[in-house]
């Protein structure tokens, strides 16, 4: 990638992602798309490591809380070794258990039980709608759904089929490059440090979600997408309906590898739902609001979403 693209894209970020969401994260983006140099650092690492979100955790996570963008090159002036320690170490692995607000209506409307497999899983907080309790604000009316857990929010528009109660779980298990584990305190850390400064409640809901999996954490398998899916879906009960599905995974997947868990989840005969830019489904980018995520079941897109889980509108 070019120092140029870079420039695009961390200027884009701070436009259209971080803009209305993190005030700070904006002022570093912005920074950084300034920075030559540090644009041309960011250049030199390998591709899936210059993104401003991974740097900006990476950052917090060394320095501590960041006021702004002079103590951001502050501190890569005096600990970019570090830093960028981190930056090689970590991936991009956002838990949001939001997102399962999005997903009730489809996963609700199954034939229950539900044999639940996540790939690209983090922590499996996603895995675990279930155990969450959920508030919908469908224009001033609150649907309110389950209990227990943290109060998962979400703004609806159109017709949504909200649903009475959550879905009843026989079986669930997720797939991740780099499982995360919740027992473990500095796995946990950089979870909170991917959380975007200024989003209070997001860091709120996280720990909260994080509490109701320590006590009983989900199966997370170590394996690739792209080739493990089968030999997992194969542990399934039979008496279940096997829903395979994702959120803001598939960006970081490439091209060949998005068609061939397309074609594996095909072979296992799993319902297939997915929350992701649209790009990445191969949907028209236009079709879906600027940063919005697309929901689909089986490839069709019936909904789009806030890419954090807050708001739903449904397609009619
Ligand atoms: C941004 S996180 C999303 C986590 C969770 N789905 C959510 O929405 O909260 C993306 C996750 O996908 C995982 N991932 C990326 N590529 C993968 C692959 N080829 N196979 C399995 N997991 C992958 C990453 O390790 C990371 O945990």
């Amino acid at each position: 990638m070019s120092v140029e693209r870079l420039r695009a894209g961390y200027r884009d970020f701070a436009a259209n992602e971080a803009a209305g969401r993190s005030p700070l994260y904006v002022e570093l983006a912005r920074g950084v798309a300034e920075d030559d140099e540090l644009l041309a650092w960011l250049d030199r690492l390998p591709v899936g490591k210059r993104q401003p979100n991974l740097l900006f955790s990476a950052a917090r996570v060394v320095g501590g809380e960041l006021d702004g963008y002079e103590e951001l090159r502050t501190l890569l002036s005096e600990r970019r070794d570090d830093v960028e320690a981190l930056l090689l170490a970590r991936r991009t692995q956002t838990n949001e258990a939001a997102r399962c607000a999005t997903l009730l209506p489809l996963l609700a409307a199954l034939p229950q039980p539900l044999a639940l497999l996540e790939v690209g899983a983090s922590a499996g907080l996603c895995l675990l709608p279930d155990r969450y309790a959920y508030e919908y604000d469908a224009g001033g009316a609150t649907h309110r759904v389950g209990g227990g857990g943290p109060v998962l929010r979400c703004r609806v528009r159109g017709p949504a089929p909200l649903p009475a109660s959550v879905p009843r779980v026989a079986w669930r298990a997720g797939l991740d490059l780099e499982p995360v584990d919740v027992a473990d305190p500095e796995q946990v850390r950089w979870l909170e440090a991917l959380v975007w400064p200024g989003e209070g409640d997001r860091l709120e809901t996280l720990r909260a979600a994080i509490g109701v999996a320590r006590q009983d954490p989900p199966r997370i398998v170590q394996g690739d997408l792209t080739t493990d899916l089968p030999a997992l879906a194969a542990e399934a009960p039979r008496d279940a309906t096997l829903v395979v599905f994702h959120t803001a995974v598939l960006a970081y997947v490439p091209r060949e590898g998005r068609a061939a868990f397309r074609a594996a989840v095909q072979d296992v005969g799993a319902t297939w739902i997915a929350n992701e830019a649209p790009r990445v489904l191969g949907l028209d980018p236009a079709s879906v609001p600027p940063s919005m995520f697309a929901l689909a079941r089986g490839g069709e897109p019936v909904a789009h979403t806030d890419s954090h889980g807050a708001s739903l509108t449904w397609l009619a």
